[in-house]
């Protein structure tokens, strides 16, 4: 067993092990992927304050996530292609989840489908939704959801079209991979995956083949996707859907503070500042930079969680201590499943929870409750920088 010492090396075992076209899916941002370096390299401008000869004993980083207890605040994002990075990979890390006691959301995209999720864990999940043009398909998946008995409705509203990703048009990107002689080659050379694929079933989308009409294969199912995203979404359609859906929502992909209003006013149960991991809006600020202002118009009204970006407990800290209630990450545990399946998905979140305790205590902190705007330095220049 290698010595898992950061996220980074999670993401250098993935990228070995894993076919191309899938960690190129996870790896890329849209266009000239200036949003998505900067999600991260926004972090790394912001600075820790030092404190000492404070007691450090008794930390604690568990925490509440819209009133379900966490043992940290940190959630599995909803990734989509999942099973794809490693055979059953939803299931892998919705069990690596609920044991390390943080909440798992399982995407409209993914290759294990609800009830596959809910019949291997013993703990609800969450589920996130793309809204779909074709209401019988949208009320039969929000009933699915309902049955499978899912914590929180996860509605993601900043991918009604798809953001272009040049690798994912370059590598012919699909599920299951067509067999084209590079592909071919590529995956020949993946034998721990391809021995994990060559034991499951589940190798298409399995909310949607199957489920929606006309759906049969990944060819069709690509047409279908660009098709069935319902443009026309607006907040009267979120309306709809929060009725059909009747329990908690979460909005997911706010990066404006008009719209964090827009959102509180309708009384979600948070919303995520995200810009989808950088895969979506090309030339966007990083999430961690919007955060501020967002918290300011609207952090007295509704719970505020952060992704895009996050790689380390640090930066779990840094988005905390500017206003986030909760941080969802997606690439880090991606990298650990596709580096060591459910192990590595425990390896990521193990990784991240060392990192957030040792930084709390360092920062003179032993509640992750009480981080704030104190524990860190921000570039006074982000105050005022674009208008
Ligand atoms: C889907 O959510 C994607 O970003 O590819």
């Amino acid at each position: 067993m290698p010595v898992i010492t950061s996220i980074e090396d999670l993401k250098r075992m993935h990228r070995a092990r894993t076919p191309r076209m899938f960690y190129d899916y996870a790896e890329s941002g849209s266009y000239t992927e200036q949003t998505f370096r900067e999600n991260t390299t926004d972090f790394q401008q912001i600075r820790l304050r030092q404190k000492v000869a404070v007691d450090m004993s008794n930390r604690t980083l568990a925490s509440d996530m819209i009133g379900f207890p966490v043992s940290m605040p940190v959630a599995l994002a909803p990734v989509g292609f999942t099973g794809m990075q490693d055979a059953d990979g939803e299931i892998k890390a919705a069990r690596a989840a609920e044991a390390f006691g943080v909440p798992f959301c399982l995407s409209t995209m993914s290759i294990c489908s609800i009830e596959d999720v809910k019949e291997h864990t013993t703990k609800p999940f969450m589920f996130q939704l793309y809204v779909m043009r074709d209401q019988e398909f949208l009320a039969a998946i929000i009933e699915r959801a309902k049955k499978a008995n899912c914590s929180a409705l996860v509605l993601t509203l900043d991918l009604q079209i798809l953001g272009q990703r040049h690798k994912d048009l370059k590598n012919g990107l699909s599920a299951p991979p067509k067999l084209t002689i590079p592909t071919m080659l590529d995956l020949a050379t993946r034998w721990r995956w391809g021995s994990g694929m060559l034991r499951t079933k589940r190798r298409s989308f399995g909310n949607i083949v199957g489920h929606a009409k006309g759906v049969t294969d990944a060819g069709n199912l690509s047409s279908w996707t660009a098709e069935q995203f319902d443009p026309q979404l607006d907040w009267d359609k979120i309306a709809a859907i929060r009725d059909m859906w009747g329990g908690k929502l979460i909005l997911k992909g706010i990066l404006d503070a008009d719209d964090a209003r827009r959102a509180a006013d309708f009384g979600a149960d948070a919303i995520i500042v995200s810009n989808h991991g950088g895969r979506q809006l090309d030339g966007a600020l990083s999430s961690i930079r919007m955060l501020p202002e967002i918290v300011k118009a609207v952090g007295d009204r509704v719970e505020i969680h952060l992704d895009s970006g996050i790689r380390s407990g640090q930066d779990v800290l840094k988005a905390l201590a500017l206003g986030a209630h909760g941080t969802w990450i997606g690439r880090a545990w991606i990298y650990g499943l596709g580096a060591m399946g459910q192990a590595g998905v425990t390896a990521a979140l193990e990784v991240i929870r060392k990192e957030l305790d040792i930084t709390m205590a360092l920062c003179g902190e032993r509640d992750i409750k009480n981080v704030g705007r104190h524990n860190v330095l921000v570039p006074t220049r982000w105050e005022n920088e674009y208008t």
